[in-house]
């Protein structure tokens, strides 16, 4: 197929790319570089500079004709979209309106888009499947159920089939190093875990210890981006042939601790990584993990990579290349 992926010289977006070339599709990039970098793009895909807050950029890009497209254009900082509201309307919910339209206009009925778990906000029960009642505690989490929703009306009304893939934590990096761009200003927790033990910064805050969990830290599902990445491909397939969409939860379905996390990346990386228990952030919930049961069932979805050994180690290779941020070794 013909594919386009806007969003693609990103974190998740280059692994999604990478997947696509390997299942066969003829990929395009749409970036605007603003998070995306050069350096994470494959030259076996072709790249269009573009942004999707502008119409004329992504009209420009879908006339070139796609089958589908996978669409991970946005701004993703919860903290970030509660101070600035602004930009995530503007990027996340008119830019994807633009990009619905330029799919419409030219034909482009196939689309993958890349949800969240925010948009459950503090769960009602663990682990979470999609029924779970939806009440985003972020901007960020409203942007994305009110883009699920505008997909849902674009199913009935213009016969857009789409997969709404929310994902829980993202985390991790290509097993084989093809992609290896640091996120600039990283907010989450294996992100920043590793510029501890690169030196970088000088330690960890662990967010609370004394919620209701095994060893008082927060539970999550974190999801390695290839495990990520091959469910686009699976999704795309299943939308394109079973002309019906689709809307799962993508979680490894092990919740992990902060702590666990640590302990492991002090024992990958040998390093000290100290950290240091401060308050509770808010809108943090104590547990949250998926049951991926539907994706598995509906698009044969089974994670390879999340085990936290792989998500640490394939961080950890990444960074070792880096002496400072942005300035490689
Ligand atoms: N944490 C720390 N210290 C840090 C950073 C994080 O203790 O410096 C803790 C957090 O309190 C939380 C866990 O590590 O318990 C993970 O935090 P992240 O900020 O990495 O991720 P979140 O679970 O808050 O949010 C992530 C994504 C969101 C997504 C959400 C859905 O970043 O985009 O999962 O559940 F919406």
């Amino acid at each position: 197929m013909k594919v386009l992926v806007l969003g693609g010289a990103g974190y998740i977006g280059s692994h999604v790319v990478k997947a696509m070339l390997a299942a066969g599709h003829d990929v395009t990039v749409f970036d605007n570089l603003g998070s995306g970098q050069l350096g994470n793009l494959f030259p076996e895909a072709k790249f269009i500079a573009g942004d999707i807050r502008h119409a004329d950029d992504v009209n420009a890009a879908f006339a070139r004709g796609f089958d589908g497209c996978v669409h991970l254009a946005a701004y993703k900082a919860v903290g970030e979209s509660m101070a600035e509201p602004e930009k995530y309307s503007v990027n996340n919910i008119s830019g994807t309106l633009n990009m619905l339209n330029a799919a419409c206009a030219h034909g482009c009925k196939n689309v993958v888009f890349s949800s969240s778990a925010a948009v459950f906000g503090s769960p009602q029960y663990v682990p979470i499947d999609e029924r779970h009642p939806t009440d985003p505690e972020s901007y960020y989490g409203f942007t994305k159920l009110e883009i699920e929703r505008f997909l849902a009306w674009y199913d009935r009304l213009k016969g857009v089939r789409y997969a709404a893939l929310r994902y829980f934590n993202a985390a991790g990096y290509d097993v084989d190093g093809r992609i290896d761009g640091l996120e600039r200003n990283p907010q989450n927790l294996l992100p920043i875990v590793m510029e501890v033990a690169s030196g970088w910064r000088k330690e960890l805050q662990i967010f609370g210890q004394d919620y209701d969990t095994r060893d008082g830290t927060c539970v999550r599902d974190y999801v390695h981006v290839a495990d990520l990445a091959q469910a686009h491909v699976n999704a795309l397939a299943y939308i394109a042939k079973n002309d019906r969409s689709l809307t799962v939860n993508l979680g490894s379905e092990k919740g992990v601790t902060v702590t666990e996390m640590v302990e492991v990346a002090r024992k990958i990386t040998g390093k000290e990584i100290p950290a240091a228990y401060v308050g509770r952030r808010s809108g943090d919930a104590s547990a949250l993990y998926a049951t991926s049961a539907l994706a598995r069932e509906t698009i044969g979805w089974a994670p390879k990579y999340s085990d936290v050994e792989t998500l640490v180690a394939s961080t950890w290779k990444v960074y070792q290349k880096y002496k400072a941020p942005g300035e490689k070794k």
